[in-house]
């Protein structure tokens, strides 16, 4: 995990291509001025609107005489704005800078620390979760188009000559529904599993794979529905301006239709190129073979002895030179052609009989490659607010509607409520002590007294607690407590001494609410 700076040199951003490439098509009101997303205004009229230019995008505003959502009046021919939101660095105003539009370009910067940290060889990754900024033209979607935005990203850099990936089997059989461009064609996804979509070339390679099997582990982890969630390939004319394959999770949310919370791209060796090119710094690895490669190589063979005597204290200098020259060239001239060189400082022209070629057996150890990157890009702020509208639901109990956030254990910003029976120094003193021993277990606990314990049923329904532990008389008389599961609202009684081991399996996973102690309330009634 990294953390780099989120102002950026001009340099970067030139050569990452963000300064010409990173754009957002625009249109404008020619009666009252104001400012839209082009391909915003189309999105009913085409599912996938970014993969049009600007010229088809006008067409398609005009052919379906599409006016100012505002006015009414006629839009203008469609334009583009740069995403970036440039500042000056330093006192003086000298230095252009700008406020990084992906994490991304932080990891491709230090990729020389990088390769040094993971000593030089290949695959490694780094992450990154910090704010990234873009100068959205109409960000009023609550979390979901914000002008600086939480991401968290990781580069994993790869060896370009081998894409499968190590530990491709652990997800090769995991089943997805499978959007991809010719399945968009049909208008309908395909369910096959990781190995399948992979042998098909539906997915490239398995290093792009086993990247978009992980994220849907993660996403149906955190509690994103499977039944609202798919992953669609990007249309070739779609695709950032720096990947050559992207997968997005998309997700169906109610108010906005599907909406992109993840992509995982293959940016081959785009970054890594084009920093170079700017910055003029090497930025490929030695990669050893497994056995070194034998291989004859033909080499240039100053005659010395001719040498020696006609350039004197230079003869060394000039056999140097002659043999930094391409054998197969200096074989390939006319038997006449004089060779020239430059040593000193001075042009020295020499006679192709003083130069002869051997062939000598070189061992090859391994080879210079510039690493291809393959990019998990996560928006958090879109997740979040995902999980939070997946978790959702409302029903009743007694007559009475109860909300309910039905969170994943391990996003829930409380794991277990401890609730005494009734605020009373006998109850409360357990309670408490329950509280400390399930803190001590490393557990997210919150202990209430206040309003009557169907109420406090209720609030914790609503922060999306899955159980809450109920002290009551029975604790003292029978050494029992009650645990009660979120969701069915049924209730069972275990021995108190039990109480941060149950909880612990049943929080991972490890433990069935049925079979945790014996039934005490069906959840019903409250
Ligand atoms: N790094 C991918 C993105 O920012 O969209």
């Amino acid at each position: 995990m990294i953390e780099a700076p989120t102002i950026g040199v001009e340099g970067i951003y030139q050569a990452s291509g963000h300064l010409s490439g990173f754009s957002d098509p625009l249109t404008s009101c020619k009666e009252c001025k104001e400012v839209y997303r082009a391909d915003h205004l189309i999105k009913h009229i085409i599912e996938v609107p970014d993969a049009l230019s600007n010229e088809q995008i006008y067409k398609c505003i005009q052919e379906n005489e599409i006016g100012c959502p505002e006015c009414g009046g006629e839009l203008s021919q469609v334009y583009e704005f740069n995403l970036m939101f440039k500042t000056m660095i330093g006192p003086g105003n000298k230095m252009t800078g700008y406020l990084r539009p992906e994490t991304a370009q932080g990891m491709f910067i230090n990729f020389p620390r990088l390769l040094r940290y993971f000593r030089d060889s290949l695959p490694f990754a780094a992450v990154q979760i910090g704010k990234s900024f873009r100068n959205e033209i109409s960000p009023r979607q609550g979390v979901i188009r914000l002008r600086e935005f939480t991401q968290a990203e990781a580069e994993i850099f790869i060896d370009p000559r081998d894409k499968s990936h190590p530990r491709f089997a652990e997800v090769a059989d995991i089943k997805m529904r499978f959007y991809s461009q010719a399945a968009q064609e049909r208008g309908e996804a395909e369910e096959m599993t990781f190995a399948k979509a992979v042998e098909r070339g539906i997915v490239a390679h398995q290093a792009l794979a086993y990247y978009v099997a992980r994220t849907y582990q993660f996403l149906l982890a955190v509690g994103v529905a499977p039944d609202k969630l798919r992953f669609r390939q990007h249309q070739s004319d779609e695709m950032a301006h720096y990947a050559a394959d992207c997968w997005d999770a998309e997700v169906f949310l109610d108010r906005l239709g599907w909406i992109e919370i993840v992509g995982v791209a293959d940016r081959t060796d785009f970054d890594l190129k084009a920093h170079t090119s700017v910055s003029k710094v090497n930025l490929s690895v030695f990669v050893h073979y497994d056995q070194p490669v034998k291989r004859q190589k033909l080499v240039v063979k100053p005659d010395f002895k001719a040498l020696g005597p006609r350039f004197k204290a230079k003869a060394k200098a000039v056999g140097e030179a002659l043999k930094a020259l391409s054998p197969e060239e200096l074989k390939g001239s006319k038997a006449n052609e004089m060779i020239s060189l430059t040593v000193e400082g001075e042009t020295i022209e020499i006679e192709p009989t003083l130069v002869s070629f051997e062939s000598v057996e070189e061992e090859i150890r391994g080879e210079e490659v510039v690493p291809h990157v393959i990019e998990p890009s996560f928006g958090i702020d879109r997740i979040i607010y995902t999980v939070l509208d997946h978790s959702f639901y409302q029903d009743a109990v007694d007559g009475e509607p109860r909300a309910v956030l039905r969170f994943k254990s391990a996003v829930a910003p409380i794991e277990v409520a401890v609730l005494p029976l009734m605020d009373r120094k006998e109850l409360s003193d357990t309670a408490k002590a329950i509280l400390q021993e399930l803190r001590t277990r490393g557990m997210r606990v919150d202990y209430d007294t206040s309003g009557s314990i169907g109420r406090r049923y209720r609030r914790n329904d609503e922060i999306g607690t899955p159980f809450a532990v109920t002290v009551d008389y029975d604790t003292l008389e029978q050494g029992t407590v009650t645990i009660r599961d979120r969701d069915s609202m049924q209730q069972v009684k275990v021995p108190r001494w039990q109480i941060a081991d149950k909880l612990t399996a049943l929080l991972c996973g490890l433990l069935k609410f049925q079979d945790a102690g014996d039934l005490v309330a069906s959840g019903k009634k409250e």
